[in-house]
């Protein structure tokens, strides 16, 4: 918290300095996001166990008299600025097609978007898989409507941020980012059901006695986005064909493990694997809130360690590096579970370490991750914290 004032501060004088603030000034936060698990559910309808973090992006912003919008990314030292009656993408200052999505979508939705300046600044790694875009587009949602002065549901302001990521960035992602930056609780995961959004806060073991460690392989996600279409459409393609069994499926959430045996010698045997791993990964979220709820870390920690294991080598979208960290992970001091977490291929893994051989636990990680890829690796000792809100400084 300490750090969330003290950068919001910061991105509130740079407001000032920079743009330019008129008397009333809005600053908002949008967190980053870890997956505990349920990993390439969310675009099955299936279930997924996220938390918001406490790294996260702050915004703070102005409103103008007129329908002009400036923009300011302080850790990038870049300017974007357009026109709400014209907003298109930039191609220069990529970053700013995820501010413009959201409130292109706003308006579209009729809501009295307003011009404004606004300023942002944040700590979630760029790229990792902690889903620093969904923060962004969280953050730009809440101080629109700050802005704006109108006002909007969580949920509905989730589904226009993963639209405007979908159709004006151009990227195919599910919706468990943006839901999690934007109802997630402190001290809590959050299960959610991706087809009907129904959730529940679950609520994680105290930070006394375990931490959220996240540690970052340093790779950046090459391959993602070709790999990441080609898993969806595989999975398509397997719901295509099992419908001729299971008629009145809609998705792979819908196939039970049983069905799923009975079927699965019908499916090519790539498409096989792929939806297998959503079938059995499903089960897996649901078995993990009952057993978090029941305090049960240990078989938490095997599902998790399950569900990396899938993830390898039936969806086949880790790589060396998240497999060599969570290898010395399942080895080091203090671990009750460590998977790949996030799209994969490079990005971050997750993982539950008693709270008193935390120390020990991202020493040994580091070090024998350093040893085998020649890389240094980044580690987060994380807290599950609240999602996006506006701040009262
Ligand atoms: C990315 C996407 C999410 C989800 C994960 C995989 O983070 O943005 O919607 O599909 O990959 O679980």
């Amino acid at each position: 918290m300490a750090d969330t004032l003290r950068r919001a501060q910061l991105v509130r004088e740079k407001l000032v300095e920079i743009l330019g603030a008129g008397e009333r000034v809005e600053v908002v936060k949008a967190p980053g996001r870890v997956n505990l698990i349920g990993e390439h559910t969310d675009y099955n309808d299936g279930f997924v166990l996220p938390a918001a973090v406490d790294r996260e992006i702050i915004m703070a912003a102005s409103p103008r008299d007129d329908d002009e919008v400036h923009l300011y990314a302080l850790d990038l030292n870049s300017r974007s600025s357009f026109s709400l009656d014209r907003i298109e993408p930039d191609k220069q200052a990529n970053w700013s097609n995820y501010i413009r999505g959201v409130l292109l979508l706003l308006k579209e939705r009729g809501l009295p978007v307003r011009g404004m300046n606004a300023v942002f600044s944040g700590d979630v790694p760029v790229a990792a898989g902690m889903s620093s875009s969904a923060a962004l587009e969280m953050a730009t949602g809440v101080t629109a409507a700050a802005i704006g002065e109108f006002a909007v549901d969580m949920v509905e302001l989730v589904k226009v941020a993963q639209a405007a990521e979908n159709n004006f960035v151009g990227v195919n992602c599910g919706i468990m980012d943006q839901f999690i930056s934007g109802l997630g609780k402190r001290g809590h995961a959050l299960f959610l059901d991706c087809r009907s959004l129904d959730y529940e806060l679950v609520p994680l073991p105290s930070n006394d006695e375990y931490k959220i460690v996240i540690a970052n392989t340093m790779v950046k996600r090459g391959l993602v986005d070709s790999a990441y279409n080609e898993r969806r459409s595989q999975c398509e393609m397997g719901v295509e064909i099992l419908k001729e069994y299971l008629p009145g499926i809609k998705a792979l959430r819908d196939v039970s493990p049983a069905d799923f045996a009975k079927y699965k010698d019908k499916l090519p045997p790539v498409v096989a694997k792929r939806c297998e791993h959503i079938v059995f990964e499903n089960e897996r979220v649901k078995d993990s809130v009952k057993a978090l709820r029941a305090g049960d870390v240990e078989e938490f920690g095997r599902l998790m360690r399950a569900s990396h294991e899938s993830l390898r080598d039936l969806y086949e979208v880790s790589c060396k590096e998240l497999d060599i960290m969570v290898e010395a992970a399942w080895e080091a001091p203090g671990t009750c579970g460590a998977r790949m977490t996030g799209a994969g291929f490079g990005g971050c893994t997750v993982n539950l370490v008693r709270a008193e051989a935390v120390d020990e636990f991202v020493a040994f990680v580091k070090a024998r991750y350093a040893e085998e890829t020649g890389n240094d690796p980044e580690i987060y000792v994380c807290e599950a914290e609240d999602g996006a809100k506006r701040l009262e400084l």
